[in-house]
């Protein structure tokens, strides 16, 4: 019984029968994931109080006669703890290898009903939290409407998350073509295998997918497990939170007539079919972005994943992840969405600007967008000729306006994520209707700031 891996196999048999479950087999087959994970490393896994198992052990989460959990129907598995705490009491910054995902949410604001700036796993830090989370929850409604809920388990599977080789490093590589992918840190959470795509603009439920334990690092990605919540596979929130002050979505609520809205079913945004889209689930459409108007690594032929702007921000302590922000929306860096609540530039002289520390210029040149003298080769294709039609809005001449006035985020049925925010702009054809996108330029048919582009037209 000296063998580790002999006792664990033992302990799982005594488990099961306890619980009688059905458990997935392609987790403790032979040389499986549990093994293999982060957890389950006899160096450096896990290690709690007891000194009757091994690092590593399965006991140090299970306890072998008697859970404490006070609500067994929400973790019958003889846990030592409930929900979170179980996680919390490794992943709060006092573990070795163990990275702090505690501190992400203990640090940052409280959730509201209208901002979020953490997944809501606790009602310590979140305000109100759900306890709905079930093991084995695979029904779309286990997602929404009265049991929508977010728990450490909901993304993570704790009898599989891994590392990439290295202690405590499990997170994904951003910026090449493969940054979409799962994270190690995800293995063998459940998400959404799509057979086909649906059509472009339509609905994500309309696509063919299933939902499955992901168990690959090069054909699985994070969005996969995002979309079990935040697409129309699930009942989304009637009201979903959007933000307050600078950082209000309007273009999700707005009732504007003409106002195309912004999807809040991701899956439908992200869809690969549609004619724009920031590259989660696949390479963008617009392979034409030079390359010098992007910060080093990103490029056109980069993917990404959500956490590559919804995580903690850059300076903060802690594990890496959609945990918590002390941005809203759960975003790295601030995003301003409402015009004229920008960054005031004294260097320049004017009192308008950009901050470059906007979540945008994380990978889109700063200089490209807003300096008054950019470089022609780092010009993006929103030029007249050879000028630069993006600082021409966004740089000293313009009036505080954002980027969000003409584009999206993460994807829409329209060229270059164009949907006007009618809050701003007047334009009878409608937020995408005003823009027309042609192989060597585009126009316009609305009025701005007084400005009348009735139409106008740029060419390259
Ligand atoms: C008894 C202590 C302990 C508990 C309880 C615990 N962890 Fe861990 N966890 C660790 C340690 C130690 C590591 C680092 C292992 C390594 O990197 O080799 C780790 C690593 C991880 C990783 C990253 C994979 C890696 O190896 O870097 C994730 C994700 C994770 N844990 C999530 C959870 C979740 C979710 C829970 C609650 C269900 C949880 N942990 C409970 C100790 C614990
Ligand atoms: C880091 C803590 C941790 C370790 C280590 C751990 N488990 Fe678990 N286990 C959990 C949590 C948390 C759940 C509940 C998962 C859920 O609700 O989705 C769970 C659930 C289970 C279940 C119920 C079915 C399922 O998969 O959700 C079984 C069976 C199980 N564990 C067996 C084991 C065995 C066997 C080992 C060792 C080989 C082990 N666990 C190691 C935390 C752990
Ligand atoms: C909404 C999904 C989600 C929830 C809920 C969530 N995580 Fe994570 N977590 C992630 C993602 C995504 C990553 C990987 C980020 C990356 O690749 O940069 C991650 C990374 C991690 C890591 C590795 C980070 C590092 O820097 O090495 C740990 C540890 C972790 N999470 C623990 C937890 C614990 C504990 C909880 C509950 C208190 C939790 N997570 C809740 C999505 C989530
Ligand atoms: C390029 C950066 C970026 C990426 C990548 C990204 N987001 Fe966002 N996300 C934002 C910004 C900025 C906002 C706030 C403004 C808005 O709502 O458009 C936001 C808002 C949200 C919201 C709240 C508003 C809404 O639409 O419901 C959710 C939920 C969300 N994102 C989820 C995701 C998920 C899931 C993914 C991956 C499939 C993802 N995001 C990828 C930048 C990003
Ligand atoms: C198990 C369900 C679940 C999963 C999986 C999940 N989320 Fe969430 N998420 C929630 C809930 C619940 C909220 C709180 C607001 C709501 O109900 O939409 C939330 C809120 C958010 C917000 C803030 C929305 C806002 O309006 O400001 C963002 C951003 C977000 N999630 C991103 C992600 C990303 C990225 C992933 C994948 C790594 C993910 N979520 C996976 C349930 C989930
Ligand atoms: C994590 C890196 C990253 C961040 C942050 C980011 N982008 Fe992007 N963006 C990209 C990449 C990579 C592409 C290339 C996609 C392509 O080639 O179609 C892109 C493409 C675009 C496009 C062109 C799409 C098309 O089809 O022409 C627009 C518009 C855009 N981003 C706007 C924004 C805005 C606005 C923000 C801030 C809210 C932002 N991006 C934040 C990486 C990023
Ligand atoms: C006044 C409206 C407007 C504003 C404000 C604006 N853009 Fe654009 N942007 C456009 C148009 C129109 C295009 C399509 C250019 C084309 O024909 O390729 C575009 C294209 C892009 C592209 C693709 C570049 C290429 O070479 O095709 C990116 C990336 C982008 N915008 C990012 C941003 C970012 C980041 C911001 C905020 C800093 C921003 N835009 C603000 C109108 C705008």
């Amino acid at each position: 019984m000296s063998d580790p891996r002999a006792r664990r196999r033992l302990w799982l048999g005594a488990l099961l029968s306890g619980v009688a479950l059905a458990v997935a087999s392609w987790l403790w087959a032979a040389g499986g994931l549990y093994e293999a994970s982060g957890h389950g490393d006899t160096q450096t896994g896990v290690l709690r109080s007891s000194t009757q198992y091994a690092r590593g052990e399965c006991g140090h989460c299970h306890e072998g006669h008697a859970g404490q959990d006070t609500d067994p129907t929400l973790y019958p598995y003889g846990l030592f703890a409930e929900e979170e705490d179980v996680c919390w009491t490794c992943h709060d910054g006092t573990v070795t290898y163990a990275a702090d995902a505690r501190v992400g949410f203990s640090s940052t604001p409280p959730n509201t009903t209208t901002d979020y700036y953490k997944h809501p796993v606790s009602p310590l830090y979140s305000g109100v939290t759900p306890s709905d989370h079930r093991s084995g929850e695979v029904a779309p409604s286990a997602f929404g409407a009265g049991r929508r809920h977010a728990e450490c388990v909901d993304c993570h599977n704790p009898h599989a998350a891994a590392n990439d080789g290295t202690a405590g490093q499990s997170t994904h590589e951003p910026g090449g073509p493969t940054g979409n992918r799962l994270a190690a840190a995800l293995l063998g959470a459940t998400g959404l295998v799509v057979t086909s795509w649906q059509g472009a603009g339509q609905p994500f439920s309309s696509a063919s997918y299933d939902l499955e334990p992901l168990t690959s690092l090069t054909d699985n990605y994070e969005w996969q497990i995002c979309l079990k919540c935040h697409s129309s596979f699930t009942t989304l929130p009637t009201f979903p939170a959007i933000g307050s002050g600078n950082f209000t979505a309007s273009k999700i609520t707005s009732l504007g007539v003409g106002q195309v809205r912004e999807y809040q079913d991701l899956g439908q945004a992200i869809n690969p079919n549609n004619l724009s889209y920031h590259p989660l689930a696949a390479v963008g459409r617009n392979a034409g972005i030079p390359v010098a108007s992007f910060t080093s690594p990103w490029s056109a032929t980069s993917t990404m994943g959500c956490s590559d702007c919804h995580t903690k921000g850059p300076a903060a302590g802690g594990a890496e992840g959609p945990h918590g922000s002390t941005h809203m929306h759960i975003l790295k860096r601030p995003v301003r969405l409402q015009e004229n609540t920008h960054y005031l530039d004294p260097s320049w002289g004017k009192a308008i600007g950009h901050d470059p520390n906007e979540l945008c210029f994380q990978c889109h040149r700063w200089q490209t967008y807003v300096e008054k003298e950019a470089d022609p080769a780092t010009n993006t294709g929103f030029r007249d000729g050879g000028d630069n039609l993006h600082t021409k809005h966004l740089g000293d001449m313009a009036r505080g306006v954002t980027c969000y006035t003409c584009h999206d985020v993460h994807g829409t049925n329209k060229q270059h994520l164009i949907n006007f925010n009618l809050a701003y702009v007047t334009a009878p054809a409608g937020s995408q209707g005003a823009y027309t996108h042609s192989a060597s330029g585009g126009s316009c048919n609305l009025t701005c700031h007084g400005e009348n582009h009735n139409p106008l037209a740029y060419s390259r």
